[in-house]
């Protein structure tokens, strides 16, 4: 059993710890260790984290009492326009391969669409790059190299249309 929730400042620690297991126990399948070794070992960032919750939309998924995932999308307007930006959707293995992936970029998308955004972009990791474009994301600009946390990690810009 699973549960989808907002996230509340108090999750901040249990959200940086299951992004940090997702990269180094699921993105490490298609990404390189010299790529794992900074981008998944970051420090906890408390204000960061707290600052997400506060100011944008990050849900958590629970299983039995512990945070096993997170996603997060940011709303931006420019030039009068809204623009939708998912900065985050990480599963431990623990909830991996049960829908939960789906559900959480669903409520995403649910929240652009109610907000009216016609563009939703984001960076996908080598591993949720099919994930997408199952979903209709489509590559926007060629493959990019991120510098995080120290590593360049290989992220490609997508985008969906609404
Ligand atoms: C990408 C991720 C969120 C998918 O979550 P998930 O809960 O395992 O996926 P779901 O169970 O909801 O799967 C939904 C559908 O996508 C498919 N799917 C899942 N992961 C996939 C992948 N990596 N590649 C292609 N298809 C995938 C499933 O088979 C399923 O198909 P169906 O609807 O036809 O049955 C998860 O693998 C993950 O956290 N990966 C590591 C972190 C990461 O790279 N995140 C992206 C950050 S930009």
């Amino acid at each position: 059993m699973h549960i989808i929730r907002r996230a509340r400042i108090e999750d901040a620690m249990g959200i940086h710890a299951a992004h940090m297991k997702s990269i180094q126990e699921v993105c490490s399948k298609d990404h390189t260790n010299e790529e794992i070794s900074g981008w998944g070992n970051r420090p906890f960032n408390e204000d960061q984290r707290v600052s997400a919750i506060e100011n944008q939309y990050v849900w958590i998924v629970e299983i039995r009492n512990t945070i096993e995932g997170y996603a997060q999308i940011l709303f931006k307007e420019r030039e009068g326009v809204l623009f939708a930006h998912i900065l985050g959707l990480y599963l431990t293995p623990n909830a991996i391969g049960l829908g939960i992936g789906k559900q959480m970029l669903q409520l995403m998308i649910d929240e652009a669409n109610t907000k009216r955004v016609r563009q939703v972009t984001l960076e996908s990791t080598i591993t949720a790059h099919n994930f997408y474009q199952n979903f209709g994301f489509v590559d926007s600009a060629p493959q990019v190299v991120a510098q995080i946390g120290g590593s360049g990690v290989r992220c490609q810009p997508m985008k969906l249309i609404l």
